[in-house]
């Protein structure tokens, strides 16, 4: 798979210090040619999202949100709506992050209440799926990443239709943050079982793009990039920082 056909999701949670920080970012990325800032998409804090993407609109780059309400609309104090990413022109937002699971408590359902509400917006959820550390040990992974994307996939009534590209990002909880990431014959083997899965579900005319997530840096990315059918790659802590970002892209 060439470079270029991958695409690389900068989460960066709520690691950025300041505005001033991720301006910096952002225009370190804005000198990089066209084809390196198509295939990045920055996830800011949602409170710096908008004037990124005021300040940037000019610069090719590509933003998504970190969350999004379960709700179209309502007294929801704190949520942000899908129509408000919408309206500030946002094409991605990650769903079912592992920690929007365990600090948020987050559903299944919820989980596909967001992406129903991003459907019908257009926008493009990244839907975060991933087994625990016991669930691994325990051999349990198949079976935790059904659960959590049948909802979805199997039994979502959609008002919207899929767009043509639906994006998986697999991230084990065991791998986030933790410095050990999942290995290249390990994840041939779960991203073929996704790609079953889907393709027994989903319209055969969407393209599934798979990405990997949890401690991606310059190093862990070498061996990971061989996997045939990675589509590209959900990073944190390594997103800080421009120029170890950028040696994970190139
Ligand atoms: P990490 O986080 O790269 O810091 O492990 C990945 C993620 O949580 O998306």
């Amino acid at each position: 798979m060439k470079r270029e056909s991958r695409i690389y999701f900068a989460n960066w949670k709520m690691g950025m210090p300041s505005l001033e920080h991720a301006k910096l970012f952002c225009h370190e990325l804005g000198r990089e040619s066209k084809e390196f800032r198509d295939s990045v998409i920055i996830c800011p804090s949602t409170i710096h999202l908008y004037s990124l993407t005021h300040h940037f609109k000019d610069f090719g780059l590509h933003f998504g949100a970190q969350n999004c309400s379960e709700h179209e609309k309502g007294a929801y104090t704190g949520e942000t709506a899908a129509s408000s990413l919408q309206e500030i022109g946002i094409n991605f937002c990650l769903v079912g992050h592992s920690e929007r699971r365990k600090y948020h408590h987050e559903t299944d359902s919820v989980i596909a209440s967001k992406v129903e509400e991003l459907l019908a917006h257009h926008i493009n959820p990244i839907i975060c799926i991933g087994e625990t550390e016991l669930e691994y040990a325990q051999k349990k992974t198949f079976e935790v990443l059904k659960t959590q994307l049948r909802l979805i996939i199997e039994d979502l009534n959609l008002s919207a239709p899929w767009p043509q590209k639906v994006y998986i990002a697999y991230e084990p909880v065991w791998a986030i943050g933790t410095g050990k990431s999942a290995d290249a014959s390990y994840l041939k083997d779960v991203f073929a079982w996704i790609k079953k899965y889907c393709g027994m579900h989903l319209p055969t005319d969407i393209q599934l793009v798979l990405l990997y997530g949890g401690s991606v840096d310059p190093v862990s990315a070498v061996p990971l990039k061989q996997i045939e059918n990675l589509g590209g790659f959900l990073i944190g802590s390594a997103s800080l920082d421009f120029q170890k970002f950028k040696k994970i892209v190139i």
